[in-house]
């Protein structure tokens, strides 16, 4: 399958066969299920591209390097690029809708196993104006706990790779207890999995309180769509992604896909089965996109919109700033899908009828 894939990849860019890889540098919350395939299986190299995965440590560092050249293409969660573009008038594009916040949860520590029991902690955050504190605070409020209020407090720790190991450790590195956190993809499969003493408690899925909510977003500057050389290489990745991703969509194919989450992630097999589902999830999973194409899903996004704004989270927005408007998709603007486009003209289908991984 991938000498195929190569070849007719090669083919279809009209690019030599044994051209040199391209360097992509990809920044990433986490090691999504398209990701996984795309690197396990070998889509990323048939299409010429040599992808370094960069690590994501927290949002704020992780646009600002976006915005500074340091990625080609990031993926995260749709709410930061809104946020940024609306509220700061970053020049920050998203090219597609990668999921729909796949096991999205409120995850504790062992012996709090109940929401309402959150009440006088702090909790874990990423930021507290980006990613998921607002869906936080929506999903408690809903138990009658508010931050304003002081029910809770939260804490500035990290991406989910870091609040997932803390959780896990019941502490910060520097022995200051923790309680719980919101955890994603892949690591509400790990949580049910881990260890039995420390094995953290999922309290809710936010997909119980808000649905569709659109999430992992492909990323990139607005100026390096207008860069030929960036443009391309951000094209020959997105035709990568799409091609694994149909692949992952492929339920013939899933023992192979359970396999490249499994090997990607270093988990165990229960937990890549676990992941695979979540990733495959039709209402949150990778494979949610209207179309199957990385179309976003636009009720999706309004209920982004809808979550931050009740928490007051557009003020530096005009009052009479049109978001409607402002969420049509068109060159220059918050999405713009012609990278996009040209990326699944350039994809070669992955035909389901070969045999192997
Ligand atoms: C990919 O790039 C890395 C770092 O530049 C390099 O070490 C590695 O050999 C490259 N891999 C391939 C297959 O070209
Ligand atoms: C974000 O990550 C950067 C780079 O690792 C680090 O210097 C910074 O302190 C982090 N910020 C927060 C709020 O954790
Ligand atoms: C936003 O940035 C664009 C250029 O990227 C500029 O033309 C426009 O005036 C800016 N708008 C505001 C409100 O700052
Ligand atoms: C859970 O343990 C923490 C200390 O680690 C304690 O402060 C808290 O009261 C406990 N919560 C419940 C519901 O027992
Ligand atoms: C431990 O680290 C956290 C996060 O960096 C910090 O807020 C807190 O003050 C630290 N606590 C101690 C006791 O150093
Ligand atoms: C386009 O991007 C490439 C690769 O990042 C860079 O080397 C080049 O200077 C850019 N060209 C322009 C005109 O900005
Ligand atoms: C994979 O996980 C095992 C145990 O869970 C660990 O011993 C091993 O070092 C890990 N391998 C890598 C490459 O991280
Ligand atoms: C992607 O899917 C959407 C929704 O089904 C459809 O309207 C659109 O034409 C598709 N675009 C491409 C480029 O395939």
């Amino acid at each position: 399958m991938r000498t195929t894939l190569l070849l007719l990849s090669s083919l279809a860019a009209g690019a030599p066969i044994a051209a040199a890889l391209q360097h992509v540098n990809y920044g990433a919350f986490t090691q999504t299920a398209t990701y996984s395939i795309a690197n396990q299986l070998g889509f990323f190299t048939a299409y010429g591209l040599n992808v370094t995965y960069l690590q994501v440590p927290n949002s704020t560092y992780g646009y600002a390097t976006l915005l500074n050249g340091g990625y080609d293409i990031m993926t995260g969660t749709i709410d930061n690029a809104v946020n940024l573009r609306f509220n700061s008038n970053q020049s920050l594009t998203v090219t597609g809708q990668l999921d729909q916040a796949p096991e999205l949860t409120i995850a504790s520590i062992p012996n709090i196993t109940r929401v309402d029991q959150l009440k006088g902690f702090s909790l874990m955050v990423d930021s507290p104006v980006s990613g998921y504190a607002f869906i936080l605070r929506k999903v408690l409020s809903r138990y009658g706990l508010y931050l304003e209020n002081g029910d809770y407090t939260f804490r500035v720790v990290g991406s989910t790779v870091i609040r997932y190991a803390d959780l896990v450790a019941g502490s910060l590195p520097n022995g200051t207890a923790v309680y719980a956190t919101i955890l994603t993809y892949p690591f509400t499969s790990e949580a049910r999995d881990a260890y039995e003493p420390q094995r953290p408690i999922i309290l809710a899925s936010v997909a119980d309180f808000i649905q569709p909510f659109t999430s992992s977003a492909f990323t990139v500057r607005e100026s390096a769509l207008q860069n030929t050389t960036s443009r391309a290489l951000i094209r020959t990745f997105k035709a990568a992604m799409y091609a694994a991703n149909q692949y992952l969509a492929t339920p013939t194919r899933q023992g192979c896909s359970i396999e490249a989450i499994k090997n990607q992630l270093n988990v165990s097999i229960t937990v890549a089965k676990s992941a695979y589902l979540a990733a495959t999830n039709p209402l949150t999973g990778e494979t949610s996109s209207p179309g199957g194409n990385f179309t976003m899903n636009r009720q999706g996004l309004l209920n982004v919109i809808d979550v931050r704004s009740q928490f007051r989270g557009f003020e530096l927005v005009p009052a009479d700033f049109n978001f409607n408007e402002a969420i049509v998709p068109g060159v220059g603007k918050l999405i713009d899908y012609s990278v996009r486009d040209e990326a699944l003209a350039a994809t070669v289908r992955y035909s389901p009828a070969t045999s192997g991984c």
